[in-house]
């Protein structure tokens, strides 16, 4: 064996083996039997090589092992290879060089799958369900038909034309391509249109129809996979979920950041996401109630009560999608800002927002309500797109967390503690939430899933 490290050169006795059709056995082909030679291994594109020569020099066999070849172990320290109709033996000198031998074999001939960013954070099933979303054209749809969406999106970007003009834009999820066209609008000289769902194809027919293939370039695949012939000037998107954090997309937003030239823009450039305690005795009865089901002791003769507290705790972890008089917030908000221009990805992997509410009435906490707004920051002007209660109604609607135990204060006690926002595989968030009343030290809490939030 070879003294690189690499260990990739082997000797070897190769025993050329028959099969006697007239006397029904397999046989030792005579004149190869107990010849030294030397094996030479390497990766090729198709799976691993082997090369057999004789003297340094004379090659005796040259064969490329895939998934297909016919080879397998024979004893402690051989190998078999079957070509066709004949087949040959391969006995190592020792143990420790048949599996080194073996160990290549098996590091090489396993496929060579490189997977990008979003791959490793996100599971399989996930990301198929995802993009199928995605790919539809009435989801599409519901975003265009968000008019303060959409609408602002405009805005922000027409009245900042400067920001566009004569540049080179890339628009991650560009969907239908709605905001490639906006910022085409706006003088861009070239948008990349980048887009990872079936829907691709239905931008790239837009393009083409509003004769645009000169500006704008759609190309199918994830942002952390496809190649831009060149650095970029802005980087747009709307890469927004519930809370803002839901679907991980902000994180393909900043990867895209490695096509941003040194100073370049992000619309949108920055997102506050607001928190506050809130009281909804009504909200709070209802999904007792919801889960009341499962304390029936005869559901067509079935006793269900050993789920009710499972069922419970199962409604109770779903964050609340839905709007409500922001009279019911009890104290002011506290926000969480995340700079895009400055956060790298790894900062929305784990997110802990503390916080320090100083009650403005008494009653029941039952839990914390939240909502985000988004700047867009250009030279001429920042225009805000908010999703507030006291805002326009958006389709990202506020979320609400309830709290497992309602919280009692009195007006001018502090509510204090944490919520930690922890990335998962799902392209969501599980949210951690602690709180205290300071005075009366009462606490509660509450896990919840916001993957699977509850559309009330
Ligand atoms: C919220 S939609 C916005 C669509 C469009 N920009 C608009 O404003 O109407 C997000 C889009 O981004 C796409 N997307 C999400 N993650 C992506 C990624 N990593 N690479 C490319 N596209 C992605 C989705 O398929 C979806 O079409």
């Amino acid at each position: 064996m070879d003294t690189s490290e690499e260990k990739t050169c082997f000797s070897v006795r190769v025993f050329g083996l028959s099969e006697d059709s007239l006397q029904g056995g397999i046989q030792v082909t005579q004149d190869e039997q107990h010849r030294e030679l030397l094996l030479q291994v390497s990766q090729e594109e198709r799976g691993v090589s082997l090369v057999l020569v004789e003297d340094n020099r004379t090659c005796v066999l040259k064969m490329t092992i895939t998934s297909e070849t016919d080879s397998c172990r024979v004893g402690a320290q051989s190998f078999l290879l079957s070509r066709g109709n004949t087949s040959s033996v391969l006995c190592f000198r020792t143990c420790s060089e048949f599996q080194a031998f073996q160990r290549l074999l098996s590091q090489w001939s396993e496929p060579r799958v490189e997977h990008c960013v979003f791959d490793q954070r996100t599971e399989g099933s996930s990301a198929l369900q995802y993009f199928q979303f995605y790919g539809c054209l009435s989801q599409q749809q519901n975003m265009l038909q968000d008019y303060l969406r959409t609408g602002t999106y405009q805005k922000a970007i027409l009245l900042n034309e400067a920001d566009f003009k004569d540049k080179i834009v890339l628009d991650v999820g560009c969907g239908t391509g709605i905001l490639s066209f906006f910022a085409v609008q706006a003088g861009a000289k070239r948008v990349y249109a980048v887009e990872a769902s079936a829907v691709a194809k239905h931008a790239e027919v837009l393009v083409k129809s509003n004769d645009l293939s000169d500006k704008i370039v759609v190309l199918a695949g994830k942002v952390e996979e496809v190649t831009l012939p060149e650095q970029v000037d802005v980087i747009i998107s709307e890469p927004i979920g519930y809370m803002l954090l839901n679907e991980r997309m902000l994180e393909s937003y900043l990867h895209a950041k490695k096509w941003l030239r040194h100073k370049g823009m992000m619309f949108p450039t920055s997102s506050d996401i607001h928190l506050a305690p809130f009281t909804d005795e009504q909200l709070y009865m209802e999904h007792y109630v919801r889960s009341s089901f499962w304390q029936q002791t005869c559901f067509h003769g079935v006793n269900l009560s050993g789920l009710h507290s499972s069922a419970v705790d199962e409604f109770f972890k779903q964050p609340i999608v839905d709007t409500f008089d922001w009279q019911i917030l009890m104290a002011r908000s506290t926000k969480y800002t995340i700079n895009f221009l400055e956060a790298k990805e790894e900062d929305l992997h784990r997110l802990e927002i503390p916080f320090v509410f100083k009650l403005s009435q008494t009653g029941l906490i039952h839990g914390l309500a939240f909502w985000f707004d988004v700047a867009f920051v250009g030279s001429r002007m920042t225009i805000w797109l908010s999703t507030a209660p006291n805002q326009p109604l958006t389709h990202w609607y506020q979320v609400r967390c309830l709290l497992q135990t309602p919280l009692f204060a009195k007006m001018g006690q502090t509510l204090s503690g944490k919520v930690q926002l922890i990335a998962n595989k799902r392209q969501s968030y599980d949210i951690h939430i602690n709180a205290v009343i300071d005075q009366s030290g009462f606490k509660s809490g509450n896990t919840l899933d916001l993957k699977n939030p509850f559309f009330r």
